[in-house]
């Protein structure tokens, strides 16, 4: 059986490079992809490895329990697999979301909800892998720039490895959910002044120096575990390939994976059809879209600006293999503005399920497109909600209190509104008196 290797990421000037040599780009400094050994398979070979998954799926043993290793098939680079570094992660919940729904113009609305995921985000599905590729090649420290979440998912896979962690973040911008994370994980946690793009710069100029391991989605490892949000995303729904998939687009390692994964599965005969992949940008930190829509394939920065902090990027490290998942899947790039993810992210509260900020880009990307005639009422849409509620509780309780400025510390820093208006759609907490019969009255009156 073959290897599985490294090569610069597409098709021209292509070099190759062992799975085990320690590097983030190629000689001539372009992003690297695993080539996975798979080939096409029968549909013998396909019916019986679908039926190891469910029987997997059953099991307790961490390996066949977490969503992310289930799937091994497709993660020969990191074979054998006696060592992996498991919560166990993945095995995220489905939901149908019918105020949603409703609220973006569609028959059915289904969210993925990666929030649900140990350290609260989709980064887990990542960090797993590329922890455990860190453990095999010898690791002993690893670092990341972060806008928080994959600092925290980061710090908490480190730990479990025995590593140490350092990560880079923005001062005062990322959310203070994300910070204690990576504090009680115990990592070496820099704030640096300056955005999340400079810590980016930072992270890999250290990197490239010393003998610390670089976790960002750079690492071509990441790539490879969240590419089974979309395997197990498909093991849920019977292995039909649903039409659209929704995902926020920052540093866009996400959506890369995604396009990845379907273009394996696809390779080896799994699915017959590829779901198109929608990448939602906050307006304002939106290079991906503007390269989108202007037809330029070349990326051109921005000086990111939005309240989804997640997604507060303006130089994406994986902006080609973006490009590269939205045109195989015939999908698009769509933006939304600040008042248009505060609103979804209200609506997605109301199914129960809530989220952080930069997920709610997916609901409001939903409700545009089916505007613009791009989504179809009756067709099948997973929105990928990336993170959890509480990651970002100041957002949320800012929102509803009617109180929520585009610039966290209410400097007027942003071009446009201050304020992001709540639109009536907030729930602002009360204050009673301790009194029962005003209490009654008061519930009596506002009708519940
Ligand atoms: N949603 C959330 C909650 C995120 O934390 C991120 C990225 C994204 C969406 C965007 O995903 O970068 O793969 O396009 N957070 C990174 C971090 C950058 O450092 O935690 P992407």
């Amino acid at each position: 059986m073959k290897k599985a290797f490294l090569k610069t990421f597409g098709e021209q000037n292509v070099r190759t490079y062992p799975i085990d040599e320690i590097r983030y780009r190629s000689d001539d400094g372009r992003t690297l992809e695993v080539v996975n050994d798979l080939r096409p398979m029968s549909r013998e070979q396909i019916s019986r490895l679908k039926k190891l998954f469910d029987k997997r799926a059953q099991s307790w043993k961490p390996i066949d329990r977490s969503g992310v290793w289930r799937y091994r098939e497709f993660l020969s680079a990191f074979k054998p697999f006696d060592e992996v570094v498991t919560m166990p992660e993945g095995n995220t919940p489905i939901f149908s979301m019918p105020q949603c729904a409703r609220y973006v113009g569609m028959k059915t609305l289904f969210a993925k909800h990666q929030g649900m995921n140990p350290t609260g985000s989709f980064k887990d599905n990542g960090m797993t892998t590329a922890v455990t590729m860190a453990k095999k090649l010898g690791g002993k420290m690893v670092a990341c720039a972060s806008t928080g979440n994959t600092s925290a998912s980061m710090a908490a896979y480190a730990a479990r490895a025995g590593m140490k962690s350092i990560v880079f973040i923005p001062h005062g911008q990322i959310a203070y959910g994300k910070l204690s994370q990576s504090l009680d994980y115990g990592a070496l946690t820099i704030q640096i002044n300056g955005d999340f793009d400079r810590a980016m710069d930072i992270v890999q100029e250290v990197c490239n120096r010393g003998t610390i391991y670089l976790l960002n989605s750079i690492n071509p490892f990441r790539i490879e575990g969240q590419k089974t949000i979309m395997i197990e995303m498909l093991h849920q729904l019977g292995w039909e390939s649903p039409d659209w998939v929704v995902v926020p687009g920052g540093n866009l390692g996400n959506c890369s994976s995604f396009g990845k994964a379907f273009a394996e599965l696809e390779q080896c005969g799994f699915i017959k059809k590829i779901p198109k992949i929608a990448v939602i940008q906050a307006q304002g930190a939106n290079p991906l879209y503007n390269s989108f829509v202007s037809k330029d394939p070349a990326l051109r920065p921005v000086h990111a600006d939005t309240r989804a902090t997640a997604i507060k990027i303006g130089n994406p490290v994986s902006f080609e293999k973006a490009l590269f998942a939205v045109d195989i899947s015939g999908g698009l790039v769509e933006q939304v503005s600040e008042e248009e993810i505060a609103a979804a992210k209200s609506v997605i509260g109301l199914d129960g399920i809530g989220s952080e900020p930069a997920s709610a880009t997916t609901v409001a990307g939903c409700k545009k497109l089916v505007k613009q005639g791009n989504i179809k009422p009756d067709e099948t849409v997973v929105c990928i909600l990336t993170g959890h509620l509480l990651k970002d509780p100041d957002y949320t309780v800012e929102f509803h209190r009617d109180e929520l400025f585009l610039d966290a510390k209410r400097a007027s820093s942003v071009a446009g509104t201050k304020r992001i208006s709540a639109e009536g759609r907030n729930n602002r907490p009360v204050q009673l008196e301790a009194d029962t019969q005003v209490i009654l009255d008061y519930i009596k009156k506002h009708g519940f």
